[in-house]
């Protein structure tokens, strides 16, 4: 992997991996990207598999652009597609559905008997009456699935979800901004992912600053409904995050050690389909998370081992 440069899948073509969102199966990554072929309207959700994070071989649409489904009509934004596992083996795929204006601010769910699709659209809706506009999702040891959703107009919220993972529950915790940085009000963070390492939950975020990249930053809870601990810095302060925002952080467990795998987004603006994928390792250990660069690097998914 070098930081920086596009994936390309099976065909040669750049792989969607935008916004994406990654689980693994079954020894096999899988990645849902956001197919910016249309620039910033909903091209479909591109799903791929990797045997290692940066061999992509694309499987299909897992969602399609849809005109006879009103939310997944041409013209319509789609982002941040992440797939969660039920219980009982359902492939649930939770999206940030929109309107051209961003002013839609949904959550929509999907499900499939397969990682890749296809799925069948259920339905959107603003949880628990909250706007909701970036998402992000974990699901704990115990099998509790959670959605994280940005609602700048009262933070970023952790929802939990029921065991089908098809609705939620309720709000276990919301996080802001330094209040004093937003005088007029609630902000938080989007762009939101968590794992969980050594018993400790980190939850990690971008401010809102559209295209643009910022200094993302994490949070450390004993438990997804906190307390939180201040937001930090994981990447030097004034790098932007290497240029890059946060989409998710795989863990990666293999046979020697447990590594992280931090896929961030940096965007370009006039031309959404090439944005560049910035994915490095990081290092999280005894509370703190930070990212290392590297101009290549390579993961062993047997052993964890990072190189
Ligand atoms: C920032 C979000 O993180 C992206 O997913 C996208 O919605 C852009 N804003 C749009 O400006």
């Amino acid at each position: 992997m070098a930081p920086g440069l596009l994936f390309t899948d099976q065909h040669g073509d750049v792989a969607q991996l935008h916004g994406v969102g990654i689980r693994r199966y079954d020894g096999v990554f899988y990645a849902w990207g956001e197919d910016k072929t249309h620039g910033g309207a909903f091209g479909g959700v591109a799903c791929y598999s990797s045997p290692d994070l940066a061999t992509w071989t694309f499987l299909g649409h897992a969602l399609a652009v849809d005109g006879a489904v009103p939310d997944l009509a041409p013209g319509r934004v789609i982002e941040r597609p992440k797939v969660l596992r039920s219980a009982a083996g359902t492939y649930v795929m939770l999206l940030h559905v929109e309107s051209a204006d961003y002013g839609y601010a949904r959550v929509g769910w999907a499900i499939s008997d397969r990682p890749e699709g296809p799925y069948t659209y259920l339905h959107s809706e603003r949880p628990l009456g909250n706007i909701s506009r970036d998402i992000g999702v974990f699901m704990d040891d115990d099998g509790t699935g959670y959605l994280l959703s940005e609602d700048r107009e009262h933070g970023l919220h952790v929802y939990r979800l029921a065991p089908d993972l098809l609705s939620v529950e309720e709000i276990v915790s919301t996080t802001l901004t330094p209040p004093s940085d937003h005088p007029a009000g609630p902000h938080g963070y989007e762009s939101p992912t968590m794992v969980k390492h050594d018993g400790l939950y980190y939850l990690f975020g971008s401010d809102l600053t559209g295209w643009s990249t910022n200094d993302n930053k994490y949070a450390t809870a004993p438990s997804p409904a906190g307390p939180w601990s201040e937001w930090r810095d994981f990447a030097p302060p004034g790098s932007a995050t290497y240029d890059s925002q946060v989409s998710v952080v795989v863990p990666v467990a293999g046979s020697e050690t447990t590594s992280h795998v931090y896929a961030g987004d940096r965007w370009s603006r006039d031309d959404l389909y090439h944005s560049a994928p910035v994915w490095l390792p990081m290092r999280i250990q005894d509370g703190r998370a930070e990212l290392e660069w590297r101009d290549t690097w390579t993961i062993d998914p047997a052993t964890g081992v990072i190189s």
